[in-house]
């Protein structure tokens, strides 16, 4: 991890305190970091606060006597490698957006040619306000800008839901994501561990999943910069920080709880779930009993998630995973196109030593016109590896 000159700007907002342990977490990583406040910053926090933090002065306005030439904007422009602005207000935004400069931090970001992060931060229905999204639509859209965030959640008006600034340690994450592995901004759900699928209140059909693979992708991924959805199977995992953890039981209860991720937003879906593909025609009311020598169940088929998510018109960068006991490339090649993927994970779950509940894997990923073999490794390191190629290929796609 390199060590980077860091302009933080700090606009006006409640969540302007947690940017002073950002400056503290930022400068513990090795980075240098120089603090621009607004003015309505200063109504939350006080410039001391970040100057005794980043040990070095803070800038509050446009025109600075002090500085070299009295153009403290241009040279502080010049210094930066990355400007991340935490909290990013919808004030904020909507004056960058429009190329205002009308302020040292709106200048600075005029002036600035390296990249530019914004952690919104604000009210939920300012965020989800038409201005606003048009605004955000602008940013999404300016090549030099990456927008980290906002997260659901609690937030200090009382209200609940988009608009929260990412936690300090999520956007030093995102500053410190390797180079080539960066999904800064990007929103992934990911599918995780088996399905259960009841026989009876007793019983149910199942299978050997462990979600390690999946939970360890959804970490990866959000070390990677993303905004992670994790829906997950019954598993005996611990949730991993800063994802956002949604059980679900049935391959039922997994279609809706990947429809309504989908519908959320979402640039990429990895499918690593081992979903049942038959259930039960009917669930029993009760347990059944002990009968005859035989009995039999019948079994209708279960949806297709995968397939399903990438049927819609708005279907995101779908990668599947394909666990095969023989003739892999076949299979997996025949998922690839069958089930409208850009890329299919395989492995071969017959090798005891990899795959289902092992610590370990091995893989073959697939994508139209090429192919990468990682041989058995951790599935926490290979998930890194994946989460970069991934990353890779959504860029290349992306670019066509
Ligand atoms: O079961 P199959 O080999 O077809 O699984 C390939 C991919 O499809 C995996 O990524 C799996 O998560 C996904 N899948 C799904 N819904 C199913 C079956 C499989 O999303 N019902």
């Amino acid at each position: 991890m390199s060590q980077r000159r860091i302009l933080l700007g700090v606009t006006g907002g409640i969540a302007a305190y947690k940017s002073a342990e950002l400056v503290r977490l930022l400068k513990k990583s090795g980075h240098e970091v120089r603090v621009v406040m607004t003015a309505g910053a200063e109504a939350f926090v006080t410039p001391m606060t970040f100057q005794a933090l980043s040990g070095e002065p803070v800038r509050t306005g446009l025109l600075d006597p002090a500085a070299e030439a009295g153009m403290g904007h241009i040279e502080l422009a010049k210094w930066a490698d990355l400007v991340v602005v935490a909290p990013a207000s919808a004030d904020f935004m909507a004056r960058f957006a429009n190329g205002m400069a009308d302020d040292l931090l709106t200048t600075i970001c005029s002036a600035t040619e390296s990249p530019i992060a914004l952690a919104p931060a604000m009210n939920q229905a300012m965020w989800k306000n038409h201005r606003t999204q048009r605004n955000l639509a602008l940013l999404q859209a300016d090549p030099q800008v990456t927008l980290w965030g906002p997260a659901l959640g609690d937030q200090a008006c009382g209200d609940t839901g988009p608009g929260r600034m990412l936690e300090a340690l999520d956007i030093v994450d995102r500053v410190n994501a390797p180079a080539g592995s960066d999904l800064a901004g990007r929103r992934v759900v990911i599918t995780a561990g088996p399905t259960r699928e009841a026989i009876d209140p007793v019983r149910y059909i199942t299978n050997h999943s462990s979600g390690k693979m999946g939970y360890a992708l959804a970490e990866a991924a959000r070390r990677a910069g993303a905004q992670v959805t994790l829906i997950s199977g019954p598993v005996t995992l611990a949730a991993p920080d800063g994802v956002d953890l949604r059980m679900i039981t049935t391959a039922a209860e997994l279609l809706k709880a990947s429809g309504a991720a989908v519908d959320e937003g979402c640039d990429i879906f990895i499918a690593t779930a081992a979903v049942a593909d038959y259930r039960p025609e009917t669930c029993a009311e009760q347990k059944v009993k002990k009968s005859g020598e035989q009995i039999s169940l019948s079994l209708v088929r279960n949806p297709d998630i995968l397939a399903t998510v990438a049927a819609r018109p708005d279907a995101p960068f779908m990668v599947g995973f394909a666990a095969e006991t023989s003739d892999i490339e076949r299979y997996a090649l025949d998922k690839l196109t069958r089930k409208r993927l850009a890329m299919i994970v395989a492995n071969d779950v017959s090798r005891p030593e990899v795959g289902f509940n092992s610590d370990q894997n091995a893989v073959t990923v697939f994508w139209p016109g090429g192919q990468q073999s990682f041989g058995a490794r951790s599935k926490v390191g290979l998930a890194v590896e994946l989460v970069a190629l991934i990353a890779d290929r959504y860029r290349a796609v992306r670019a066509q």
